[in-house]
């Protein structure tokens, strides 16, 4: 009794063993992604909204693929072994909901823009009308009106095509659904559709879930039958339209796909534009899920946030930048066209044009990576620069530290990777080699073109360089040469 936050009397089945034959592809329907995740996180994410008793994955096509997909809480898995169609994928999870007093939520799978706001509007829809003449009555909270046989969300398409027709009586209740395959003409210009979400009395659906039969253009057992069932046994089917007619987009093939991802692309670039990040030519920007943005960023067009990305305050990102699971720091300048990926930056630091950071690289407080400079699995001290055309690969670099236009740590001996040490304020001469495994010590300087090859102490200078030599007038003895060989 009373009302809990969690919906206990609610189990939910998303519908996704389907192989999805319109994607042309080897991929279960909904494994394909959008905005980097597959469609069934997005649905599963809003379904998770409901705080449902049970969430019930109906799989099939390549079941074990999906299975691995779905980050599993309070949720089951059943299989569909052949699919037979919507209403034979639920007949297979009947057991979950057998024994269940209470509401059975279906979602289509390949729904991936719907909200969870709207999931549970759904079930306290439901139960306001399974209540709702109980309002007169002095047992108001233990009244149920028998007769509510469940809800269908239903929206209106400006291009109905595709989806079940909603045909209606003339007090606004469903009569039954028709797909667009066994629909009149008449019945196709209704452009009242049906949204592929449904909440049942699980009872209700439990004895009429076997009754379903194929005989129709698909020969596939429709779940939308269920409702023409259940309205012949007396029940009402009430439908529940949703203003939004892109959140019920069904996904069925890839331009769909397409669509999906750039309306849900626009919807999150909105966001974050109204909690305070300015975004150049939004069109072209991608930001996933799980990036988090502070106050005052500013992207530029072409950049894509991906995975696990946090920016701090005051960052700026430059166009065509690529960042991928890494936290940033404040006041960072990303400049144009560089990669980072699995790597911190931290406050104040520059980066680009052109740097790609990988591998768990740290680059600390103020450093400057930049033109075409490569750091995998490296550590970066404070006020560090490396400006131009280095790779700087397994190393441990420390504090106000400059790296010389072309320096190189020679990390591999074609069998294992070595670690180069540089200490604070040293200084590493343009085109240096570095010969890892090797240190270089404070302050220490290495002298442009070497190929260093042991440890250089702290203070020290250390050259690697056959002696210059400077022929005067050489190019007229050349001449000369060549004019005595004629
Ligand atoms: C379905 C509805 C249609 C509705 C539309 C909304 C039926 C008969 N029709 O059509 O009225 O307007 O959704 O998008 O339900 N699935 C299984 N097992 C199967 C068949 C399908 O699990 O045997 C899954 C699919 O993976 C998919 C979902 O059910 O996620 C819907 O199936 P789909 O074939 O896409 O149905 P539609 O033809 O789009
Ligand atoms: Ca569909």
């Amino acid at each position: 009794m009373g009302h809990t936050h969690n919906a206990d009397n609610v189990k939910i089945i998303i519908l996704s063993a389907g192989k999805g034959t319109r994607f042309k592809s080897n991929k279960p329907k909904v494994l394909h992604e959008i905005l980097g995740k597959p469609m069934i996180y997005y649905v599963t994410l809003s379904a998770r909204w409901v705080q449902p008793n049970e969430i019930i994955y109906v799989v099939g096509y390549k079941k074990e693929d999906v299975i691995n997909e779905i980050n599993c809480e309070n949720c089951t898995f059943v299989e569909q072994k052949e699919q037979l169609g919507t209403g034979h994928a639920v007949a297979s999870a009947k057991e979950r909901f057998k024994d269940f007093d209470g509401y059975v939520l279906i979602i289509n799978g390949d729904m991936p823009l719907i909200k969870g706001e709207t999931l549970k509007n759904v079930v306290s829809y439901m139960e306001a009308l399974v209540r709702y003449e109980g309002a007169n009555l002095t047992d108001m909270v233990n009244y149920k009106n028998e007769n509510i046989g469940g809800v269908v969300v239903t929206a209106r398409l400006m291009d109905p095509t595709g989806y079940g027709r909603v045909i209606k009586d003339s007090q606004n209740r469903i009569l039954r659904i028709v797909e667009e395959k066994d629909a009149s003409p008449q019945e196709k210009a209704i452009n009242e559709v049906n949204a592929g979400i449904y909440i049942f009395h699980s009872r209700y659906l439990y004895d009429v879930i076997d009754k379903l039969e194929n005989n129709n253009e698909q020969k596939e057992y429709y779940l939308t039958d269920v409702i023409r069932l259940l309205r012949q046994s007396g029940k009402e089917v009430h439908s529940l339209l949703i203003p939004d007619p892109t959140e019920i987009l069904g996904v069925n093939n890839r331009w769909e796909l397409s669509r999906a991802e750039n309306i849900l692309r626009l919807q999150y670039l909105n966001f974050w534009a109204l909690n305070g990040a300015t975004i150049h030519n939004p069109e072209t920007v991608w930001i996933e899920f799980d990036v988090d943005l502070a106050k005052d960023v500013e992207i530029f067009q072409n950049v894509m946030l991906r995975g696990n990305t946090q920016i701090g305050e005051g960052t700026v990102i430059e166009a065509n930048c690529i960042i991928k699971n890494s936290v940033i720091g404040k006041n960072v300048k990303i400049l144009p066209n560089s990669v980072i990926e699995d790597s911190i930056i931290e406050d104040n630091a520059v980066i680009g044009p052109f740097a790609r950071i990988r591998n768990s690289s740290k680059i600390s407080n103020g450093a400057v990576i930049g033109n075409f400079v490569e750091v995998k699995n490296s550590k970066i001290g404070e006020k560090t620069n490396a400006k131009h055309l280095s790779y700087i690969g397994d190393a441990e670099i420390g504090k106000n530290v400059n790296i010389g236009a072309g320096t190189i740590t020679c990390n591999y001996d074609g069998f294992n990777k070595h670690k180069t040490v540089i200490k604070d304020s040293a200084f590493i001469g343009s085109d240096t080699m570095l010969v890892a495994p090797i240190t270089i010590g404070t302050e220490a300087i290495t002298g442009s073109g070497s190929v260093i090859t042991k440890d250089v102490p702290d203070k020290a200078l250390a050259v690697e360089r056959s002696q210059l030599k400077i022929i005067p007038e050489y190019s007229e003895k050349r001449k000369k040469r060549k004019g005595n060989k004629q």
